[in-house]
């Protein structure tokens, strides 16, 4: 490795570096960490493996193997401990020093490129996280890619295990939410499963759109949170049997409002807010609390409102009967345009379409 290389190479662990710390994405951050390790170890075939809680279990977490197929060892039981110390000595990991013999064999009878593997730590703090492979080719590391390749390791373990935590703490985030949610609606003792029923419809409609991750996640949330606002209302009003008088139905419509006030204060929620403020106001511009108008109002209240319709007409008040689902969606259709945006419109039938034929099949 000459002087240039070393360069590229810092070069190239810097950019890793900042890239796999700029996202909590698991999936972004695994995908970068296997393309930077292939470019930087000179290797197509990367692997990563990740210890069990009880650390004598490898199990293969993510790989890069171009051409090949799906790997046969997904598994690697009774692991003997290894560390960090290993590749500051200037070596590498095999896996038959640190599995038993015949499972070894095992092993190699099922993929034999892991004869040609060599590995390095993945460590938290001094603690074995698990192992990201190479295929090693014929050539022999220096001592600086082998340093590179342990630092990476490092970095890939401390980059996965903060994408793991923000994936569960994002996930307790909206059970907490969803749970909150509930409670409030279920003070309307007439829309049980309402928030749950309103955020499938809208998942549909986020496949069908094919969001990514980040949109979808935000418009779960919002779907969950937008009767949020009715907290505000009075229970007098929530539980009334009969219609609404037009002092009640102000105080009501008020709810989109008080709902974007609660989650104005989380700047990071900003879209999720928008769709919770907006999520009553119609095509036309003659919904509220603004009146905005077509493509104005922001696209994940456009589609709250058709969720959120469907399932109210879908479902049996003590001042209405429900309508089955096929009138429903006809009568979606004939407010299309007009309460509805029509590209959603048709986007929504569809979905729901596919899913009653699944059904009926
Ligand atoms: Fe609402
Ligand atoms: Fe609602």
């Amino acid at each position: 490795m000459d002087k240039s290389e070393v360069i590229e190479s810092l070069r190239s662990l810097h950019y890793l570096s900042k890239a796999i710390n700029s996202t909590l994405d698991i999936d972004t951050v695994v995908e970068e960490v296997l393309s930077k390790t292939s470019s930087l170890m000179g290797s197509k075939e990367v692997i990563i493996l990740l210890l069990e809680s009880d650390k004598t279990v490898l199990t293969l977490h993510s790989y890069l193997l171009p051409g090949a197929e799906e790997p046969q060892v997904k598994r690697f039981d009774k692991v003997k401990s290894f560390d960090h110390c290993l590749v500051h000595k200037g070596t590498v990991i095999n896996l038959s020093e640190i599995v038993p013999e015949d499972d070894y064999c095992r092993y190699l009878e099922k993929m034999p490129m892991l004869a040609n593997m060599v590995f390095a730590p993945l460590e938290i703090k001094g603690e074995p996280y698990g192992l990201i492979g190479v295929l090693n080719g014929k050539k022999n590391f220096s001592v600086i890619e082998l340093e590179i390749f342990c630092s990476l390791g490092s970095q890939a373990a401390i980059a996965i295990e903060n994408a793991n935590l923000y994936k569960s703490l994002k996930g307790s985030f909206l059970h907490t939410a969803e749970a909150l949610a509930e409670a409030i609606s279920s003070r309307d003792p007439y829309t049980g499963g309402h928030i749950r029923r309103v955020k499938k419809y809208c998942e549909k409609i986020a496949s069908a759109l094919e969001m990514d991750v980040e949109e979808r996640e935000d418009l779960r949330l919002a779907s969950t949170l937008h009767d949020i606002g009715k907290i505000g209302v009075e229970d007098a009003i929530l539980r009334k049997k009969g219609v609404l008088s037009v002092e009640e139905e102000i105080a009501m419509r008020k709810h989109p409002e008080i709902g974007a006030r609660i989650l104005g204060h989380i700047e990071e929620m900003r879209g999720v807010m928008l769709g919770v403020l907006c999520h009553h106001e119609r095509f036309d511009g003659l919904g509220y609390p603004a009146g905005l108008k077509g493509v104005d109002i922001p696209l994940f209240a456009r589609i709250i409102s058709i969720a959120d319709t469907f399932d109210t007409i879908t479902t049996k008040r003590p001042y209405k009967e429900a309508i089955d689902r096929v009138e429903a969606i006809s009568e979606i259709v004939k407010n299309s345009g007009t309460q509805f945006d029509p590209s959603l419109v048709k986007v929504f039938c569809e979905a729901m379409t596919e899913v009653e034929e699944g059904i009926s099949n």
